[in-house]
Parts: C-alpha cells; sequence; structure tokens
C-alpha cells in the first residue's frame, strides 16, 4: 500500500511557527513518526511539503497510479483553496484531512475547509499524532477494499 502525505504551507517551519499551538516537534520529526507507524502498517509513504499551492496540486494530480490514499493536512489552505477542491475531485484518491490544531476551537475562518467533504474524515486538535491517527484510518479503510 502506497500513501502519499501532503503538508501545505508554514508547515516546513514546525518546532518554531508558535509552538504553544503546534507543539515543538519539527516537521522532520513529525515525518520520522509516521514512518516509523508506516512501516509497520507495511506503508510506503511519500512524505512532502510545499508552501505553493500549484505545487500542492501538481502533486495532487500526479497521485493516480502513484499512490493508493492521502494524508493531507493543506494548512491554511484547507479554508481558502478552490483550485485544491477542485484537484481532489479530478482525481478522487480517497484522502484523510489532518490538522495538528483544533481548527473548530479557532478563528472562525478556519471552521470552514473547502475539501473535508470530500475526505473519508477529519482529524483535527491531537498534534503530530493526528497524522499517525489518520495513517492508521486511511490503512483500514484501504485495506477494506
Ligand atoms: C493547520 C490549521 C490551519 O488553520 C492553519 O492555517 C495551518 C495549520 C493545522 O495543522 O492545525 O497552517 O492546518
Amino acid at each position: 500500500m502506497r500513501v502519499t502525505v501532503l503538508n501545505g504551507p508554514n508547515l516546513n517551519l514546525l518546532g518554531t511557527r508558535e509552538p504553544e499551538r503546534y507543539g515543538k516537534a519539527t516537521l522532520a520529526e513529525v515525518e520520522s513518526l509516521v514512518q516509523v507507524e508506516a512501516a509497520q502498517l507495511g506503508i510506503e509513504l511519500d512524505w512532502r511539503q510545499s508552501n505553493h499551492e500549484g505545487a500542492l496540486i501538481d502533486a495532487i494530480q500526479a497521485l493516480p497510479g502513484r499512490a493508493d490514499g492521502l494524508l493531507l493536512n493543506a494548512a491554511g489552505y484547507t479554508h481558502t483553496s478552490v483550485a485544491i477542491r477542485d484537484a481532489l475531485l479530478a482525481v478522487r484518491i480517497p484522502f484523510v484531512e489532518v490538522h495538528l490544531s483544533n481548527v473548530y476551537a479557532r478563528e472562525e475562518f478556519r471552521h470552514r475547509s473547502l475539501m473535508a467533504d470530500l475526505a473519508i474524515g477529519v482529524i483535527a486538535g491531537f498534534g503530530p499524532q493526528g497524522y499517525l491517527l489518520g495513517l492508521r484510518a486511511l490503512h483500514s479503510r484501504l485495506s477494506d477494499g
């Protein structure tokens, strides 16, 4: 099973970016955690981050034939990007939406996701653990056939 993890803008700054909200782990440390879990589940992981909407869209468009599922933290684009939504609709790859923070306990503009209704499910508020929960959920959904 192959899973791509796509991380959106500013997630490259994890560790120093608002640590009280996002924690002290760097993105590389989160990736290591997720890689260990992926290995245990027999998942081949492709981990990516981009600050650019177009690069995220290119990565989504490239998923068919390359990945069975997607773990997506589109970060700020979650709340704004019709174009990322359209790319997800175009490829129809099963995905789980993940957020480190509890977006529903934050500003109102973060309560709306332009992609959540297309996702298998959404995990928010559990920090890096959310990526592990999302990976397990995706794995079990993809194994169901
Ligand atoms: C985030 C939540 C978004 O609202 C925010 O713009 C981010 C990170 C999260 O993981 O909690 O950049 O996706």
